[in-house]
């Protein structure tokens, strides 16, 4: 019998393997940018959060509790602009990953169906796609796309892995165009929080959607934002009849928040501060990878906004992985984001500052 797991590529980062043995044979150990994990401390706020609601016995509900509903909604309309968003607009889920990978399977996609992502993207998109048996298309602009039989177009600004942001404009562009043909549009906003030389807006917004959330739905996390990676945090928010489906096969398939964490994501979207601190790091960091990558003579792509530097050496990215691997800096392929990054590296902002002085003073050797 064919096993569902033969739909689906290598796992990406088993090919790094052999460049991460050699960076990390460095003298003063490995400096990896490639994944992207968050390294610095979960606000203290939001562990007391976790903390106070451990003592929770009975099973969370895969809707969340009212507080956690409330966050939601207060959040979108105080930070995305999303005008008369109520409850029924908004669902917790379990990391936005386990959502990129199974929403077309939990929308009923199979074959016949088509799902769009950009030509440069996170894998996880393409994933979805196979999983559910459905056919995939990458795209350079979605608006040139053949609208026929496409049940589901992903936005992501800030794209990962090239840095890129959407203007509004275009944003509202999309969305008009996808109404227009009956195509639901997924934004995955996950990096929303992290615009450096432009201000990432939401499909949300009501200058995008207009102020109806008719097939359009956001996706948000707060691995990145409030550093809860390890706590699996994140939602959806938008098209009431699409999330209220969803509801309906999750709550069959078990798909809860832990309650814990509902209540930790309640106290992290009610503070800011913690947010504007985390920015403030990784703001350093970039501004020291970016001067040293550029010293080293690489060019920086778009990377207006996200976590990661887009860069290149106009050579094959294997070759630049291979050579920073010789100087103990590990980075991401290009070509893990599609055959259209073959001559990028994704350098991620996500390692101590310690170890960021390090790759600095390796980039100068
Ligand atoms: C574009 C994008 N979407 C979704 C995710 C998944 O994030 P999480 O599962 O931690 O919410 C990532 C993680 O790196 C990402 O880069």
């Amino acid at each position: 019998m064919p096993s569902l797991s033969d739909r689906l590529p290598t796992f990406p980062w088993d090919r790094l393997e052999p460049c991460k043995a050699t960076a990390a044979a460095h003298p003063d150990g490995i400096v990896d940018l490639s994944v992207g994990t968050p390294v610095d401390p979960v606000p203290e706020l939001i562990r007391r959060a976790l903390t106070d609601a451990a003592d929770t016995p009975g099973y969370p509900t895969v809707w969340g509790t009212q507080a956690l509903r409330d966050a939601l909604t207060g959040w979108c309309e105080r930070r995305l602009g999303a005008r008369g968003i109520t409850d029924r607009n908004v669902l917790p889920v379990v990391g936005s990953k386990e959502l990129v990978a199974w929403l077309p399977t939990q929308l009923g996609l199979g074959p016949g169906d088509r799902v769009a992502f950009p030509r440069l993207a996170y894998p996880t998109y393409e994933v979805g796609a196979r999983l559910a048996g459905a056919e995939y298309v990458a795209y350079d602009d979605p608006t040139e796309l053949d609208p026929d039989g496409l049940s589901l177009l992903w936005l992501n600004s800030p794209s990962n892995p090239t840095g890129q942001v959407l203007p509004r404009e275009k944003l509202r562009e999309v969305v008009a165009w996808a109404r227009a043909h009956g195509v639901l549009v997924l934004s995955d906003e996950c990096y929303l929080e992290l615009g450096w030389d432009a201000d990432p807006v939401s499909v949300l917004d009501q200058d995008v959607c207009g102020g109806s959330f008719e097939g359009v739905v956001a996706v948000h996390s707060l691995s990145k934002r409030s550093n809860l990676a390890g706590y699996r945090a994140a939602f959806v928010a938008g098209d009431a009849a699409v999330l209220g489906d969803l509801l309906q096969i999750r709550k069959h398939g078990g798909m809860m928040t832990p309650a814990p964490v509902q209540a930790a994501t309640v106290a992290a979207l009610g503070d800011d501060t913690h947010v504007a601190e985390q920015r403030e790091r990784y703001r350093a960091r970039r501004t020291a990878l970016r001067g040293a990558l550029e010293a080293a003579g690489f060019r920086i792509d778009h990377s207006e906004a996200s976590l990661y530097l887009w860069a290149t050496r106009d050579e094959p990215c294997w070759d630049t992985v291979a050579a920073l691997a010789e100087r103990g800096i590990l980075v991401a392929p290009g070509d893990f984001y599609g055959p259209a990054g073959a001559r990028h590296v994704r350098v991620a902002l996500t390692a101590t500052d310690e170890r960021v002085t390090a790759a600095v003073r390796r980039l100068k050797d």
